[in-house]
Formats: structure tokens, sequence, C-alpha cells
């Protein structure tokens, strides 16, 4: 266990979809659990829910919808992968996208530690529902003006609801000049950049692996990143693997 780190609730939250929310949800939570805070991932995104399946879950019930009309305990819902990591699934079926978010947090108390939430995209209804249960946000983009855009509008959103952002995550990075650089990124958000995830065929590789890239590829450039993110959270200086730069050849 880390010392001094107390436990949280955070949401990882957009304003555009597919610009790798549930990945980095996963990624994060395999890091934090790497460098010794045992976490939950909850899947917020109850009308397109994708979490369990990323991690190649078939059994996917109860889920946080059965929770939330059962009154049940969250711990009967959680899913344990390989790795360690846990997760609170929601059901994927198209008809349980309309469960009432407002009183998510009451149902996800009794769990008692760190929760990580993946967020659906936008700022709908179900959104500032789960801002409201989270103590702070990280805010997930990719560099480009359109994803910025709708990104500004979540970063206004968790100000009008005076939600504690822990900064923001450029995700899928490739530095080339249809980007916006980080410099930009930064005056735009007026808030902290937490890192800078690079466009990695290993993410998609470990996706299809139904893995975190965090575990199935750590010498990677993403996992690095995600590595140094998690160790920053925690206060904590990241040291890169020694001869990590030889090793990433080969992944
Ligand atoms: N850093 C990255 N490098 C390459 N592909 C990525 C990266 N991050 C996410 N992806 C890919 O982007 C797609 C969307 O990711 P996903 O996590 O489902 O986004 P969201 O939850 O925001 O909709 C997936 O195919 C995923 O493999
Ligand atoms: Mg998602």
């Amino acid at each position: 266990m880390v010392k001094n780190y107390s436990k949280k609730i955070i949401g990882i939250s957009s304003g555009k979809g597919g610009v790798g929310k549930t990945t980095f949800s996963i990624n994060l939570s395999s890091a934090l659990y790497k460098l010794g805070v045992p976490n939950v991932i909850v899947d917020g995104d109850i009308s397109n829910a994708n979490l369990s399946v990323q991690l190649g879950f078939k059994h996917n019930i109860p889920t946080i919808q059965d929770l939330m009309e059962e009154n049940l305990n969250p711990r009967y819902a959680i899913r344990i992968h390989s790795t360690g990591l846990r997760i609170l699934p929601a059901a994927i079926s198209l008809d349980r996208g309309d469960v009432d978010l407002k009183r998510i947090k009451k149902y996800l108390i009794p769990l008692q530690e760190t929760l990580i939430i993946d967020f659906p995209p936008g700022v709908a209804k179900n959104t500032v529902d789960l801002m409201r249960a989270c103590d702070e946000l990280i805010i997930l983009t990719t560099p480009e003006v359109a994803s910025l855009t709708d990104s500004l509008k979540t970063l206004d959103l968790a100000r009008k609801y005076k939600k504690p952002i822990k900064g923001i995550v450029v995700n899928r990075a490739v530095k080339d000049k249809y980007e916006l650089s980080i410099d930009e990124l930064q005056i735009m958000c007026e808030t902290k950049l937490l890192g800078v995830i690079p466009e990695d065929k290993n993410v998609r590789r470990a996706n299809f692996e139904c893995m975190p890239y965090v575990f199935r590829y750590p010498n990677s450039r993403a996992a690095i990143e995600t590595m140094r993110i998690a160790s920053g959270l925690l206060s904590k200086p990241y040291c890169e693997p020694k001869l990590n730069f030889l090793k990433s050849f080969f992944n």
C-alpha cells in the first residue's frame, strides 16, 4: 500500500467518444495497482458499456444496473481479471441504458477503495451525475482541434459543478504538423497537463488480446507514459525501466 494516498473516486471523462477513455481507465487502474494502490474500475458508460468486453469477460451479470435496481452490495458485481484488476461492469444490452445515475455514489460507497470511473463521452445528464459522484476528474483529449473543443466543454461543466480537475491527459499523440502543440493545448485548457500518451500500436494489440498494455507491453511508450502519469498522481517519482530504449524495439 502507498503511504499518504487516500482513497478517491477518480472520473475519466472527455468531450468526444473514441479518444481512449476506456483504454486509459483500464491502464491507469493497472498502473496504480502495480504501484500498490488497489482499485476498482467502474463502467460509467451505461448506454455503451464495453469495459467488460474489452477485458474479455463473457459472463456479464450482475451489473451496475442490477446493483441499483435490486439494492445489492457492489462486491457481488466485481469481476477479477487474470492480471488482478477488478471491474464493476455495466450491462451491455440495449434496453439497460436508462438507469438513473443520480444516486450512483450511494451504491459505490460500500467498496471503500479507490475507484476509477470510465465516463460516457459528452456533457449529457449521465456525465453530470457521474461528475457529482467523483472526488476528482481527469479529462482525456486527443491533440486535434475538434477533440479539444469538446473537452473544453467538459472542463467548463466540471468547473460549473466545482469538481476538482486533476488535469488533462493527451492521448494518441503523433506529434505531426496536423496536431495542436502541447503548449497550445495547455494554454487553451488552463489546467495541468498530466501526461502525453503517444499513438502506439501496442495499445491496440493489447486491447485485441483483452489485456492492459501496462501489463502486456510494459516497455512500450504508452505503458511508460501511463506509469509516469500514475506515479505523478501518487506524487512519486517514476524511474523508467533500464535499457528500455532498446527493449521498446522488441515490443
Ligand atoms: N494511445 C493509443 N494508441 C493507439 N490506439 C489507441 C490509443 N488509445 C486508444 N486507442 C484505440 O482507440 C480506440 C478507442 O479507444 P476507447 O478506449 O474505446 O475510447 P473511448 O472509451 O474514449 O470511446 C480503440 O480502438 C483503442 O485501441
Ligand atoms: Mg469507452
